[in-house]
């Protein structure tokens, strides 16, 4: 296995072994393992994958989540990130599938905003836009490591609130059903990720971060702002350009990504596997002093 690196201190591509290697071999699987915690971003090129594959990679890594009712894929492992719509068209702009894919646009970690946050998503291109459609990721490891001890300490021990209307909310009001919203309330995590398998920190926060425990609501957005911003700031960033065959692999707890727009009127279909974290990956079971509500 080569590890050639692509991005700005993390991020590399993985030539010599497929995600088929990886389900049969546990030399592979460990190969790549360690990669992952290293690299955050892992890119497998020319593979050809289908869902089967996909899902049989994604399994190595830990327990995949299910997919919600509303969501497209509802029910099995996989989330289907298409722009066509049942009459095999591409959708219009302000269709439901077209929004999933803009609320996508913004900076986030997966699924923050669940009981069990996601160790890792996989991401299979299956059908391209010609131009545009990229996946852009920043590194919150990095972003860490350059905190100044100061602001290392403070927020060290903050907790932020993550709720998945609130970053759905920032892109058209009742996107989320209010089925949806009963089943996902707030969550709240520290906002520091701690790694077990190399004792690196990352900064965890995203698109769904709305509040800060005990602090007020004000000064709560801006620090949040301040921090994404610091995280994602030019030249920090690797962005993925898609070739058919492309997978792609990132930490949940180390990394933030977003997608980045084409043209409306092409097709894009993605399908992502999303793996949850569990002890040994450092999930937190810390619950802040006391619970607040929503904003
Ligand atoms: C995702 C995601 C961005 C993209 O699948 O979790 O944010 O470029 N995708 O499709
Ligand atoms: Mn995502």
């Amino acid at each position: 296995m080569e590890i050639i690196p692509l991005g700005p201190g993390f991020a590399a591509e993985l030539r010599g072994v497929t995600l088929a290697d990886v389900a049969a071999d546990d030399a592979a699987y460990k190969a790549v393992r360690a990669a992952f915690e290293e690299h955050s971003v892992l890119v497998f090129r020319d593979q050809g994958v289908t869902d089967e594959a996909q899902v049989a990679f994604s399994r190595r890594f830990g327990p995949l989540e299910v997919t919600p009712v509303a969501t497209e894929g509802a029910g099995t492992n996989l989330v289907i990130l298409t722009t066509i719509g049942k009459d095999g068209k591409v959708v219009p702009a302000d269709d439901r599938l077209a929004l999933r894919n803009k609320a996508n646009q913004l900076w986030h970690a997966d699924s923050t905003f669940k009981a069990i946050p996601a160790l890792a998503s996989v991401l299979s291109g299956r059908i391209m836009p010609a131009q545009g459609g990229e996946t852009e990721y920043v590194s919150t490891r990095l972003a860490w490591e350059r905190f100044s001890p100061a602001t290392q300490r403070k927020i060290e021990n903050l907790f932020a609130w993550h709720d998945y209307s609130h970053s759905r909310g920032k892109i058209a009001a009742n996107i989320v059903g209010a089925a949806e919203r009963a089943a996902l309330p707030p969550q709240c995590w520290r906002m520091v990720w701690k790694n077990p398998a190399n004792g690196r920190r990352a900064l965890y926060i995203a698109s769904h971060a709305y509040a800060i425990e005990g602090m007020e609501n004000g000064a709560a957005q801006k620090l949040l702002a301040e921090l994404i911003d610091a995280a994602t700031a030019p030249g920090l960033s690797y962005e993925h350009s898609w070739r058919k065959g492309d997978v792609v692999m990132w930490d949940n707890r180390a990394t933030l990504h977003r997608g980045r727009p084409w043209p409306a009127h092409e097709a894009r279909v993605m399908v992502r596997t999303t793996i949850s974290a569990t002890d040994a990956d450092g999930l937190q079971r810390v619950r802040p002093p006391s619970r607040q509500t929503a904003e």
